[in-house]
């Protein structure tokens, strides 16, 4: 189910009301992680990056700096919003920075084996109620829920690059992810230049073979499951 949100300036306070989330942990600088600091913050949201390397962060900072100038260039945003957007992100270089995020997208290098540690460990640093999500183009949500206390509130968001500028992020659902969750995410209205920003997996096809992939593991799962 597509949410139809339209755009809306990036300084709109309307975009803080509830039931939007707080602040939201980004983990991972690199390619996609900056991308979705820039537009998470840019839409008025509290966001902490954090990377293990000082120098992806730096790099990440600059990147966002860059690309929003390119936006107010091109009549995207207006110039003002710019400073805030940047004065949104914070840097940090452990998970335990996440503790207050009521949102974590986690965009770490895609390593199962990383990520696996890094959702054990977000589930020991954030609140009860934190909603985990992964960008994770291959690896199964179930199996990285599996690493948490909350599989139900463990999700796949995988944003399509450059994030600032793409419509659609693919929603995955693991075997365990609650109606709840689902709904949170997709009604959390993150506008980019483009008019539409979070669609349901089941509904679409313009993602990466691999994020197919998964996708398609995850139903095949869920089969195996109500098989039993
Ligand atoms: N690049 C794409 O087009 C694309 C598209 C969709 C999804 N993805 C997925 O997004 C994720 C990130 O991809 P990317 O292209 O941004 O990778 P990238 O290599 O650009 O960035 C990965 C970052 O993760 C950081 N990192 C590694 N270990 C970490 C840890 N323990 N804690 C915090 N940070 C850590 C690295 O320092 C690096 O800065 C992957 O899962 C990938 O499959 C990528």
């Amino acid at each position: 189910m597509n949410i139809d949100v339209k755009p809306a300036p990036a300084s709109a306070g309307m975009l803080l009301e509830p039931p939007l989330l707080a602040r939201v942990g980004v983990i991972g600088a690199g390619q996609m992680g900056n991308g979705i600091a820039h537009t998470f913050a840019l839409n008025g949201f509290p966001v902490t990056l954090i990377d293990v390397s000082t120098d992806a962060l730096a790099r990440a900072r600059s990147t966002i700096a860059g690309n929003l100038d390119r936006q107010v260039k091109k009549g995207v945003i207006e110039a003002g919003a710019k400073e805030p957007a940047l004065a949104r992100i914070t840097d940090a270089t452990d998970v335990s920075a996440a503790s207050e995020a009521a949102l974590v997208i986690e965009a770490a290098s895609e390593d199962p084996a990383l990520k696996f540690r890094l959702f054990a460990a977000l589930d020991e640093v954030v609140g009860p109620q934190t909603i985990l999500a992964t960008n994770t183009s291959s690896i199964s949500i179930t199996e990285i829920a599996g690493r948490t206390r909350r599989p139900q509130r463990v999700i796949g968001m995988h944003f399509m690059n450059p994030v600032p500028m793409m419509a659609l992020v693919e929603v995955i659902r693991g075997l365990a992810t609650s109606d709840a969750t689902t709904a949170t995410v997709t009604a959390t209205p993150v506008h980019t230049a483009a008019p539409l920003r979070i669609a349901s997996a089941r509904f679409m096809c313009q993602t990466t073979n691999h994020a197919i992939g998964t996708r398609i593991r995850e139903k095949m799962e869920r089969a195996a499951k109500t098989s039993i």
